[in-house]
């Protein structure tokens, strides 16, 4: 599948030149830095990266859910509208209604006071303006939908259920008004492996069955990679790879990426020894000139310490984009694996 670019209308999400800047004890530091990420409709497009590489300040930074510190600049174009300079009433309407939202920690988001069909209800009060009883016969609706059944689960308060079944609550939540995106932060990550792809596969039946993107955060590969249509690869704040799942896996084009893959469990290969990234992702106020990951490449040169790669297309497919200079060699190594 080739990558959506700016010239191809169908994105229901484009966001590009995302930066966002917080201000701190050592200055204004930006944490995300001149993101372009466009996800097709339907589709699931991941954002992958270290842990601090800005994956939920993106995520956020879309919906206008980061603290008064953060200046965000760039543009987010849902249906003709730029969400960042959108009527905070206006943005509100979209916000778990057309754009929904779920998080790794369900337990911040459900309200531990409300039984869990009633907050199902709530949302669509709001947002639908239905009353008390429809409201909550389409809780249970979408109870059912996640796969939770019974008056029980309906009338049960959230600290009666295990950790999967408040994930399943806090999903049926986000899709109750049939969003159109939904922004998925690293929903699995809290949750055991079996647990983890019961919900993988539960947000995939659902994309399909209301034709619903979502924009998944993860820094699981294995998972992403039976997941994903397309994937971004952030690092320090910045995107450096973005490809088609099956490209990215098959062939990585940058060398974090394809240290990254390297340093994943591949349960298809008991006892090999994981090539470990040496170093750490550099603090946001001390990002290195030129490459960010200059210091932890194996490739790097004089020019990578001096000269940021740009983002730039690989190949005539439009297959893939990757910000490094030496994109090409980087691919030789797989293409002669082949
Ligand atoms: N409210 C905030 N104020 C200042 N810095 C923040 C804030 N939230 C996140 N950051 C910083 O932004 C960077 C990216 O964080 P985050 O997006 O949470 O990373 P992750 O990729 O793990 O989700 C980190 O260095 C983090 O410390
Ligand atoms: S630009 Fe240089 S330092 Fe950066 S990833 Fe490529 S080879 Fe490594
Ligand atoms: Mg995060």
């Amino acid at each position: 599948m080739a990558l959506l670019d700016a010239d191809t209308p169908s994105a229901v999400l484009d966001i590009s030149g995302l930066t966002v800047r917080f201000d701190g004890r050592r200055g204004r530091v930006a944490v995300v830095r001149d993101v372009d990420v466009r996800v097709a409709p339907a589709s699931v497009h991941a954002l992958v990266g270290e842990s601090g590489a800005g994956k939920s300040v993106t995520a956020r930074a879309i919906l206008g859910l980061l603290p008064a510190t953060a200046t965000v600049s760039g543009r987010v174009i849902y249906h003709d509208a730029d969400l960042l300079s959108l009527a905070p009433h206006r943005l509100r309407s979209i916000r778990g209604k057309r754009i929904a939202m779920v998080f790794q920690q369900p337990d911040k988001h459900l309200n531990p006071s409300l039984r869990v069909g009633a907050q199902i209800a709530e949302v669509l009060r709001y947002h639908v303006g239905i009353g008390r009883q429809q409201a909550l016969s389409q809780a249970r609706e979408l109870l059912d939908l996640v796969e939770l059944h019974g008056r029980d689960v309906l009338r049960a308060f959230p600290h009666e259920l295990s950790g999967g079944m408040k994930q399943r609550v806090a999903i049926a939540s986000a899709i109750a008004c049939h969003p159109e995106v939904l922004i998925a932060d690293e929903p699995t990550t809290a949750l055991d492996a079996t647990i983890q792809s019961q919900i993988v596969t539960l947000l995939d039946r659902l994309r399909r069955e209301l034709r619903m993107a979502i924009l998944f955060i993860s820094h699981d590969l294995p998972l992403v990679r039976g997941f994903a249509d397309e994937v971004s690869v952030l690092y320090a704040g910045r995107v450096v790879e973005q490809a088609s799942s099956a490209a990215l896996f098959s062939c990585s084009h940058h060398p974090y990426t394809d240290r990254l893959i390297a340093a994943t469990p591949d349960p298809t290969r008991r006892g090999q020894r994981l090539a470990a990234i040496p170093g750490t992702v550099p603090d946001p106020d001390a990002v290195p000139p030129g490459c960010a990951f200059a210091p932890r490449c194996p490739l790097a040169v004089e020019r990578c310490r001096s000269e940021l790669p740009a983002l730039r297309r690989i190949g005539v497919a439009d297959e893939r984009r990757s910000a490094c200079h030496f994109a090409e060699q980087v691919a030789e190594g797989c293409l002669a694996d082949e």
